[in-house]
């Protein structure tokens, strides 16, 4: 797709339906969107308006913000969360009417505390300043959506690949980038939200996610980690014509009900309980992992080959001789019938 029919399906929507009227945008100075924005960043519009109307009254302008206590600062910011961006704001206040003026350049900005990539992309295009991309949240969500994006929206690698695709996409003149990064954030927040209105949105015939109908599946999760480890011990125990010795799973628990092999909790058990029928060597292989939603299963299996009159000494009640080879069909877990697959043929 080329980023001029995404940005222009965009800025068609913008005209109709983007946010023209919030206070920060009347008038949009860099001082009053920079309080806008470091005060959205972890809170929403309807709750931010009325923060930050007051404080507007109460500080018009950087100056007025650099000379005021902060116990004022911190009292104008009470109820909205985070202290420490009321903390950042005021140093920067301080830092800004220390140089004479407010900060021009992407790079400037970025050296203001609380203020990251995004934050400074969007100070310097939404007031119109300069042409710059954003990547908060709501963007990467429609990105990440529109081009499939694989992997955590928060990794490194996958948060590079996303500012080059909203850099690729955003528009290089004003006033076009100011309201196509104020469209992408109301898109985020008003149509691709976690749960998204596809059928109102302008990207759709753009959208790789809705054309697969994976629009769930984006932005992918954050890998769970610490995910407990469990261990099993699995015996493949074969016989001379080459058939295995399976149990069922209880009802209950993992793989219930369906076909595997003899499980322990130690190597120890494991021993003791086949020596009761065969006194042959246990081979271990290779230990491998079997990953469920909640936790990793690593399966430790040891290939014991019984002497041809083994097979009659085994508890019947508890299990049957399997042939992998016949055509008889059972429900065996993926990774025991992986483990017979590489063991028996
Ligand atoms: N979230 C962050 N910045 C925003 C803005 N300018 N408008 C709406 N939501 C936002």
């Amino acid at each position: 797709m080329s980023s001029n029919a995404f940005s222009k399906n965009l800025l068609v929507w913008f005209a109709d339906h983007g946010r023209k009227t919030l206070p920060w945008q009347q008038p949009a100075t860099p001082y009053r969107v920079w309080i806008s924005e470091v005060m959205l960043q972890q809170t929403q519009v309807t709750t931010v308006i009325p923060y930050f109307e007051r404080f507007m009254q109460h500080f018009p302008d950087v100056q007025s913000l650099a000379a005021a206590p902060i116990d004022e600062v911190l009292h104008l910011w009470t109820g909205l969360g985070y202290y420490a961006r009321a903390r950042n704001l005021h140093r920067a206040a301080q830092q800004i009417a220390d140089g004479g003026q407010f900060p021009q350049t992407l790079e400037d900005l970025q050296a203001l505390p609380g203020v990251g990539r995004s934050t400074a992309g969007a100070i310097l295009s939404l007031s119109g300043q300069g042409v710059a991309a954003i990547l908060d949240g709501n963007v990467k969500r429609v990105l990440a959506r529109v081009f499939c994006v694989e992997g955590w929206t928060g990794s490194p690698k996958v948060q590079a690949q996303l500012w080059a695709q909203a850099e690729q996409l955003t528009p290089q003149q004003q006033p076009q980038v100011a309201h196509f990064n104020q469209a992408m954030m109301d898109l985020g927040a008003t149509v691709c939200k976690r749960q998204p209105d596809c059928a109102i949105c302008p990207l759709q015939s753009q959208c790789l996610a809705y054309q697969r109908g994976v629009t769930r599946d984006y932005p992918q999760r954050k890998p769970a980690k610490n995910k407990p480890v469990k261990r099993w011990q699995m015996l493949l125990l074969k016989n001379p014509q080459g058939a295995v010795w399976l149990q069922q799973r209880p009802a209950k628990g993992i793989w219930g009900g369906l076909w595997s092999l003899p499980q322990f909790e130690s190597q120890q058990d494991l021993q003791l309980w086949s020596q009761q029928f065969t006194s042959s060597a246990l081979e271990p292989l290779p230990e491998f992992r079997h990953t469920f939603t909640h936790f990793h299963l690593d399966i430790q299996a040891y290939l014991q080959t019984t002497e041809p009159t083994t097979q009659e000494l085994l508890p019947s009640a508890e299990g049957v001789w399997y042939h992998p080879a016949s055509a008889h069909k059972i429900g065996l877990a993926a990774p025991v019938k992986q483990l017979i697959d590489e063991a028996v043929n």
